[in-house]
């Protein structure tokens, strides 16, 4: 799930003042719970040795695979016993301020909804596969658990210091599109990445885009694509390292890359650690959108 900051309204009807809603999973017909499972599936094949090994742990912890979509009351009790985290239903997107007291209070907030047979490809609005399956088993992760609390707290600093939007470019290219370096190869921690089959291979194999060593402010200073595979996606050596680089105040941060402009997405800079310098082919072929 992410945040929508368009949204100023009060929670719709039937949801609680921090918009959360009850998942009523009995209400789900036979047909969602088919589209689950195929989901599933896909990505439990295809996801060994492409995601990090925090990722396939936290699946399996979780047990997301026993068919069907998950029940939250049996995957909170799990989550909830190895780091704290649970995850609260929504009905769509929640305001900027919502999500992230939810993330400081550990909570996710996940979609109820899952998308259409027809559209197992789907990208649009977050649903319960892409916010469960993709965000849920790194959140069993106990150093993973601390990043994302503490992006909550960030985040709602960084609303009062209007920088939401630099923090915003953090959140894509590490929680949603983050790959990792490990000494078995390049590996996968974003969400967006894990949750979609043909992003999963795009990211990893395709040699069209950027792979670039993370560095906090040249994120930051880098808009993001949300309509297409990314053009640039950013590694990091560990998850250790991605809490290490994110602990100190933004403060000074924001002050610089205020006064910095924004790159474009397709640069390769002389200080970037270059993983692989991608041939852009694919965005070549593509119109751009970019935020
Ligand atoms: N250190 C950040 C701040 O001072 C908070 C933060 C931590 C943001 C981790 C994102 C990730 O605002
Ligand atoms: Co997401």
């Amino acid at each position: 799930m992410s945040s929508a900051s368009r949204l100023r309204d009060g929670p719709p009807a039937g949801a609680r003042a921090d918009w959360s809603i009850n998942q009523d999973w009995t209400a789900y017909s036979d047909a969602e719970h088919r589209v689950w499972t195929q989901l599933y599936d896909r990505q439990a094949e295809q996801l060994p040795g492409r995601a990090c090994d925090a990722f396939l742990e936290g699946l399996e912890a979780l047990d997301l695979g026993r068919g069907g979509i998950p029940e939250l009351e049996r995957l909170n009790r799990e989550l909830g016993r190895l780091t704290g985290w649970r995850v609260v239903m929504v009905p769509g997107l929640v305001p900027d301020e919502v999500f992230f007291e939810h993330l400081a209070q550990r909570r996710f907030p996940a979609g109820r909804f899952i998308r259409d047979s027809a559209h197992l490809d789907y990208l649009e609005q977050p649903d319960i596969f892409h916010d469960v399956f993709g965000h849920v088993p790194m959140l069993a992760d106990p150093v993973f658990a601390d990043y994302m609390q503490a992006y909550g707290k960030g985040g709602l600093r960084a609303l009062h210091l209007d920088q939401l939007q630099h923090l915003a470019r953090l959140y894509w290219y590490t929680v949603e599109f983050g790959l990792m370096q490990t000494p078995a190869g390049l590996r996968i921690y974003g969400a967006g990445i894990v949750s979609s089959h043909a992003e999963t291979a795009f990211a990893l194999d395709d040699p069209s885009p950027n792979r670039l060593g993370f560095e906090l402010e040249r994120v930051m200073r880098t808009p993001y694509r949300i309509d297409d595979f990314q053009q640039l996606y950013f590694v990091i050596p560990s998850l250790q390292a991605l809490r290490a680089a994110t602990l100190r105040d933004f403060a000074s941060v924001y002050r610089r890359v205020s006064h910095a402009a924004d790159l474009p997405i397709e640069a390769v800079l002389p200080n970037d650690e270059v993983i692989a310098r991608g041939t852009q082919a694919y965005a070549r072929t593509r119109s751009a959108a970019v935020q």
